[in-house]
This record gives structure tokens, sequence and C-alpha cells, in this order.
């Protein structure tokens, strides 16, 4: 039976890396849901379009083709075949993308292309509405959190070895901002699943995280 794992949670929950760390272990593909939405942020951002105008913003999704790679440094996210993945991680394609995912027939072209890659192969993926939407069935869902101070300090010294000058509260004030977005989006807004386990990361290292996922996992897997 296929494997398919989805992780959800908000802003700096460090639901990237973690996992990527547990699909290593499980020895399945990543695919990181927010980098095709940031792609979509990035084109508009880069056409000098306004975000707030839906049917031109859902016109340019559905113009464009959207495809990943899956390299020995990550996934790389391509837009027309051009890479991308350089280009997606700057504060304003951040909020760019989370402004155009809350166009519903956007939501609609991304997670029938999500659905479509993780039916190809045993599968884990990170996003929003992974466990809510895109995979009802999955084999394991798990809601990845942590208090809102907590995730921006974990941001904030991201940004700061990448030569940010951005200020804690500033950081903050930007995971406060995005996280109300995505959970007050009419469409499909960011919720822990019913059937999905909460993993809140407050105290807990991150091999802890990733060790206490993997737990999940095969508790799922193997009953
Ligand atoms: O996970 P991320 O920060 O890279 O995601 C960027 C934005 O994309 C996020 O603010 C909301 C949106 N997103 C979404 O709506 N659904 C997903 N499955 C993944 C991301």
């Amino acid at each position: 039976m296929r494997l398919n794992v989805g992780i959800d949670g908000p802003v700096g929950a460090g639901k990237s890396t973690v996992a990527d760390a547990v699909a290593a272990r499980l020895g399945i593909l990543h695919l990181d849901t927010g980098a095709m939405y940031r792609a979509l942020g990035l084109t508009a951002i880069r056409r000098n379009m306004d975000l707030q105008d839906e049917p031109a913003i859902v016109a340019l999704c559905n113009s464009l083709n959207f495809t990943v790679s899956h390299e020995a440094d990550g996934q790389h996210t391509f837009v027309e075949g051009e890479d991308v993945t350089g280009l997606i991680r700057t504060p304003e394609v951040s909020m760019a993308a989370s402004t155009v995912s809350r166009y519903a027939d956007v939501r609609k072209a991304m997670v029938r292309l999500q659905q479509k890659l993780a039916s190809e192969t045993d599968m884990l993926l990170d996003g929003r509405d992974i466990c809510t939407t895109v995979l009802p069935n999955a084999t394991a869902k798990i809601y990845l959190t942590a208090s809102a101070e907590e995730r921006a300090r974990r941001r904030f010294l991201e940004m700061q070895s990448k030569g940010s000058t951005d200020t804690f509260e500033e950081v903050l004030e930007a995971v406060i901002k995005r996280d109300e977005q995505d959970m007050n989006r009419p469409v499909e807004p960011l919720r822990q699943a019913e059937d999905a386990v909460l993993v809140d990361s407050t105290h807990l290292t991150f091999d802890e995280v990733v060790e206490e996922i993997l737990r999940i996992v095969e508790e799922k897997r193997h009953g």
C-alpha cells in the first residue's frame, strides 16, 4: 500500500526541516507544498501584478507549469522550466504566497497537482491543508506546532545567520500576521485535522521531534 504522510502546521514550526529528516529516515520523497505557492507568488511579483486581483492571479496560476525535482540537496521547484528554488525564501515572497493561497481556484490547481505527485510514489507532504484536504486517507497525519514566540525565535536565528537585520519583534509580527491570514482564509484554512496527531515542539529538540513523528508513523503503519 502507498505510504503517504502529511505534516501540517503554522509558520516556523520547523515543518520543512523536520519533514526532510523524517522522509529521509523513511526512505521516501518529501514534497514541500509551500514552495509551489511561493513559486506562484514570486511569479506574480515579478510580473508586477496586484496580488489582490483574484481573477488575474487564478488565470496566472492556470497558465503556468509548476514542476518539482528531488536532488541530493533537496527539492527544486520550477516555474515554466525555470529553477526558482533560490528565489522563493524572502519575506516578500512568503507573504505573497500566503496571499495567493487564499484563492479557491489557486488551491484547486495546487491540490490536484500535489495529489497526482503523491499518488505516483511513497511520499511525505508538508503544508497547511495536507491532512484535511490533499491526503484525507494519509497513512499518518501530524499537526506540528510550537508557541508563536518560539517559532519567531527560530525564524529570527535562521534569518540572522543569513545576514538579515530584521529585529525579533519584526519577525514575530510577520509570523503572527501570516498565521492570521492562513488560519482565517475562507477556503481550506490551516487547522488540525480531526485524525491528526498533535506534536508541540516548543520544548522539544529537533531530534526529539523527528523521533516522535517516526514513532507515530510506525504506529499508524503497523497498528
Ligand atoms: O510552508 P510555507 O511557509 O513555505 O508556505 C507559504 C505559504 O503558502 C503559507 O503562508 C500558506 C501557503 N500554503 C498553503 O496555503 N497550503 C499549503 N499546503 C502550503 C502552503
